[in-house]
């Protein structure tokens, strides 16, 4: 039944079958990320995404957290130009406008705040224990990703949560350095992995 729909879709549609299996995963992809999202991101919360680029997952995050303030903190421009990891317009400009209007309504009512800079600079103006949660989606660079998680024990609170994407166990991968930084960074012991996804590429860890 399900098989002869899906070919019924294939055949009567523009789009191809590769398409439409990629069209799938990123819908499977997209309910994990907010499964995870709901377990583990606390709610009511004062939250930070860092690295947000044209902000496909914030308006998840603030769905799915309802946080009091959410801090949305990227470099954009400040960087470069473009984002060439990006599919489609690299336009940091572009991205940054996109955001702004995505966003209109609660930028107005201060409960989005954004941020064009350097995470690491910007997350130092921030009193120590402010965050209920961070979200990183930033370099994914080894040394970088180590000096976020040493700034953001001070920044969030006791019982807060850090939490990232491109978990990616292989060291042959271009986003390995979060994996490293992560797991050099609890077996420090001050901190646990609650949780790691090989698949979805998600990460959480809360003080021990
Ligand atoms: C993978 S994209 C973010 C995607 C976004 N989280 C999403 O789900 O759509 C990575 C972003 O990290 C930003 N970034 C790179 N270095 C950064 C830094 N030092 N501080 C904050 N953001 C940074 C880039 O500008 C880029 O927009």
């Amino acid at each position: 039944m399900f098989t002869s729909l899906v070919k019924g879709m294939i055949e009567n549609t523009p789009i191809k079958k590769w398409e439409y299996i990629d069209r799938r995963l990123e819908i499977r992809r997209k309910r994990k990320r907010i499964e995870f999202i709901e377990q583990f991101l606390p709610k009511n919360g004062i939250g930070a995404e860092l690295g947000v680029f044209k902000g496909h997952l914030s308006p998840t995050l603030l769905e799915h957290t309802k946080p009091q303030k959410l801090h949305l903190i990227d470099p954009w421009y400040f960087l470069s130009s473009r984002w060439e990891w990006a599919n489609g317009n690299q336009s940091t400009v572009d991205a940054l406008i996109k955001i702004l209007q995505i966003f209109k309504k609660e930028i107005e009512d201060g409960r989005i705040l954004i941020h064009v800079g350097d995470d690491l600079q910007v997350v130092a103006t921030f009193p120590d224990r402010y965050f209920d949660w961070v979200y990183i989606d930033t370099s994914h660079q080894y040394e970088h990703t180590k000096q976020e998680l040493l700034l953001l024990e001070s920044k969030v609170k006791e019982d807060g949560i850090i939490a990232g994407d491109d978990w990616q166990p292989d060291p042959n991968r271009r986003h390995y350095g979060v994996y490293k930084a992560v797991n050099e960074f609890v077996s420090s012991g001050k901190y646990t992995l609650i949780y790691s996804d090989n698949d979805n590429r998600q990460w959480a860890i809360k003080r021990s």
